[in-house]
């Protein structure tokens, strides 16, 4: 790859972009036991008006790898609306779309796919906040899904430091 320049579009992501990892990441849902566990992501920039994405987490105690996801973070040149693609290990893909305003990048899912395979119940919406504080220089996320079981409900909550 050779332009690492950053891209002038992703002026208002500036603050999300570098690798990031959980000080706490806390997952609930009505239908499941609470949970914990540890997280790595990445913003990456390599040039191009979007950012790469990558999240891994893994089990606190016993280390074993959990959910993965990747994908991409478009920003729309010059304005605030942004398009998020992920793919989920457990075989989900979700479009987001949101904005981004200030410190605060808000996303809900426009679609979301799954293999045939995948367990039940089917995700049916998604929504996603990220907020960073200038002071701490650490970023809050919350997200939250629905089920076709469960209606839309706060899944995971989590802080991040930036490694
Ligand atoms: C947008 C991202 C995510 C989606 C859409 C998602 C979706 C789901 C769904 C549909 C369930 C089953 C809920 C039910 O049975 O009613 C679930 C459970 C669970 N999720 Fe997530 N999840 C996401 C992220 C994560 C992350 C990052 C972790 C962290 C490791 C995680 C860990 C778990 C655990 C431990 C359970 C309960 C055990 C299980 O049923 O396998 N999830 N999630």
């Amino acid at each position: 790859m050779q332009s690492q320049k950053f891209h002038p579009a992703l002026e208002p992501l500036k603050w999300l972009v570098g690798k990031w990892k959980s000080i706490k990441a806390e997952g609930q849902f009505p239908t499941i036991k609470p949970f914990t566990y540890i997280e790595e992501l990445e913003f990456e920039s390599v040039g191009q008006p979007l950012l790469n994405y990558q999240s891994r987490t893994w089990h606190p105690v016993t280390k074993n790898p959990m959910h993965f996801e990747s994908g991409f973070l478009r920003i729309d040149p010059g304005t605030s609306n942004v398009a998020f693609m992920v793919s989920h290990n457990f075989g989900l893909v979700s479009l987001e779309e949101g904005n981004v305003i200030g410190n605060t990048l808000n996303l809900k899912s426009k679609s979301i796919n799954r293999m045939i395979f995948a367990k039940e119940p089917a995700v049916t919406e998604i929504t996603r906040s990220y907020v960073f504080c200038p002071d701490s220089k650490r970023i809050s996320v919350v997200v939250s899904m629905a089920t076709s079981n469960t209606e839309l409900h706060e899944h995971l909550i989590v802080e991040y430091e930036k490694v």
